[in-house]
């Protein structure tokens, strides 16, 4: 069953936890976190437009905080997200021998997206439409773990 889902980016203060505010909305039962696969936001909020682009769609970000994704989250967790190839390689270069724990990119969940991956907006500064592509994954994603419980 899944019940602990992790979900990953590289700085842990856009995509993932935007990603993390938007599922537990839609599903409190289960257990989520994020964090980034770099050291560089550790103890940080997430940034401050990311949060007000949540907020306006009435997601709360503010008590996340980063931290770094570590080889122990593959036993913590029955599944995680991760936002871009780089994020998966980077997961992927941490999993300890034998663990099978599935790790795949949010982007699988919205097939009808068209989108391989998620954008950061901390670069490319369009907020409102990593959120759009993380609300249509995340539906999915709910969908798929609802489908195994
Ligand atoms: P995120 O975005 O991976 O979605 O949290 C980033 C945030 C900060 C930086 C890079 C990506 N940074 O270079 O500080």
């Amino acid at each position: 069953m899944t019940q602990r889902i992790l979900f990953v980016c590289l700085g842990n203060i856009c995509r993932s936890p935007a990603a993390e505010g938007v599922f537990r909305a839609r599903a409190p039962h289960l257990s989520t976190d994020s964090a980034g696969t770099s050291d560089w936001h550790i103890g940080n909020p997430p940034y401050e437009p990311m949060q007000k682009a949540a907020r306006a769609r009435d997601i709360e970000l503010s008590d996340l905080r980063a931290r770094q994704f570590v080889a122990e989250d593959f036993h913590r967790f029955d599944l995680i997200i991760g936002m871009d190839a780089n994020n998966i390689a980077n997961i992927e270069n941490l999993r300890p021998d034998g663990n099978d724990t599935p790790v795949r990119l949010l982007t699988d969940f919205a097939p009808d997206a068209g989108a391989d991956h998620v954008p950061d907006p901390y670069y490319t500064r369009d907020f409102g439409g990593a959120l759009d592509l993380i609300e249509a994954a995340v539906a999915g994603l709910e969908g798929h773990v609802r489908a195994q419980s």
